[in-house]
């Protein structure tokens, strides 16, 4: 199959372009490049020894992408493109719904024109706001607590709604949980851009000497340690994930959505103590206030995917420790340093 990544040149869409090359798929992908760096593709090509064929073009722009499906034979498409800082979107609300919602409609409008209606979407455990029970099923309730999530939410919608106006269409969202690590190349990685926002970028630049200490945002939750409890997924296997949803897109016409989690959950200091393990040097951390909008406890049912997909992760938090800080050691400014 020939597959088109949008946000291919990014965190999750670099390490979902070696598993589908690795399968033998061919992929195109577009990326405006504005949260990632063409290396990327580079290393990827590096890692696979086959080639992507790369357009530094824009998803909200329907001429551009009507230019790429001229020039492909696009068989299937997964849309990883989009801005994902949850605290900048609360900043800027309507650069994220222009951003994210516009790419969404335009490359749905665009596939449509050219029959192309097989679509694997990117969407994240954020929809499940703060969930009434863990382990999260796909029929647990919807919320968003921050623009980002609402765009997600919206997204989601919408593909329900473009899915039932059309038997033609077969759309697979999949709903992320914590994605960590990096390939055991250690050639592509998480390339966070300023002060990283999440657990394990952060943790990861103390390591590394970037910086100083690790804040712990709150240790008075309702969790065995106090620590807020996420469900942390190596970031090859929710690339593998997409590799199984695009080989099973032909199983069922309409909506489906699935959860890729580990269905287990780790503390923060529980994080923490994996990484140590993984670079053998401790991490200094201090205890500070809950970060607004936290929830203290999520983690998956992935059990729809392992029926449906034939898909698991394999993969430890361990493994991710190791990944990440192989990655981190050997390109300490990132892609751009
Ligand atoms: P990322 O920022 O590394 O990758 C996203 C890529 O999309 C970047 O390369 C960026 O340049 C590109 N992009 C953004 N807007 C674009 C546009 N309009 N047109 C073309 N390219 C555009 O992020 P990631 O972690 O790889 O996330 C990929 C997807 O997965 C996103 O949709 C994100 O919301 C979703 N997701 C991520 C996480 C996570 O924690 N990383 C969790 C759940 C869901
Ligand atoms: C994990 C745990 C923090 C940083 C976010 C988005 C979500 C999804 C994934 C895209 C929490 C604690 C963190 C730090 C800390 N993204 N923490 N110190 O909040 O589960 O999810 O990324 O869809 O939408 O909200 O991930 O890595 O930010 O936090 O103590 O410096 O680590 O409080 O308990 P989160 P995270």
């Amino acid at each position: 199959m020939n597959v088109l990544l949008t946000g291919g040149a990014g965190y999750i869409g670099s390490h979902t372009a070696v598993e589908l090359l690795e399968a033998g798929h061919g992929v195109v992908v577009v990326d405006s490049l504005a949260n990632s760096h063409a290396e990327a593709l580079s290393r990827v090509e590096r890692i696979t020894g086959r080639t992507v064929a790369f357009h530094g073009e824009d998803c909200t722009d329907p001429a551009a992408l009507r230019r790429v499906f001229a020039g492909h034979r696009i068989d299937a498409v997964i849309h990883l493109a989009g801005f994902k800082a949850v605290g900048e979107s609360v900043e800027q609300p309507l650069r994220y719904y222009r951003n994210n919602l516009d790419a969404l409609l335009s490359l749905v409008e665009v596939m449509d024109e050219h029959g192309v209606r097989d679509l694997v979407f990117s969407s994240s455990a954020t929809v499940y706001g703060d969930p009434e029970q863990v382990p999260v099923t796909e029929d647990g309730g919807l919320s968003a607590t921050n623009p980002y999530g609402a765009t997600k939410l919206f997204a989601e919608q919408i593909l329900r709604d473009v899915a039932a106006s059309d038997p033609r269409w077969r759309i697979t969202s999949l709903r992320y949980f914590n994605p960590v690590g990096a390939h055991p190349s250690g050639l592509i990685g998480e390339d966070p851009q300023g002060v990283p926002n999440n657990l394990f970028p952060y943790v990861a630049q103390v390591a590394a000497g970037r910086r100083e200490r690790l804040n712990v945002f709150g240790d008075d939750y309702d969790t065995p340690d106090g620590t807020g409890v996420r469900d942390y997924l190596h970031v090859v296997d929710l690339a593998q994930g997409h590799l199984a949803a695009v080989d099973h897109i032909a199983d069922a016409a309409g909506y489906r959505v699935y959860n890729l989690g580990t269905g287990q959950g780790t503390s923060v200091l529980e994080g923490l103590r994996a990484f140590e393990r993984a670079t053998g040097s401790t991490i200094p951390y201090t205890v500070v206030e809950r970060r607004p909008g936290d929830i203290a406890v999520c983690f998956a049912d992935p059990s729809a995917a392992a029926r449906d997909l034939g898909w698991k992760a394999v993969r430890t938090v361990d493994d991710a420790c190791r990944d990440a800080w192989r990655w981190q050691s050997a390109n300490p400014g990132g892609l751009a340093g």
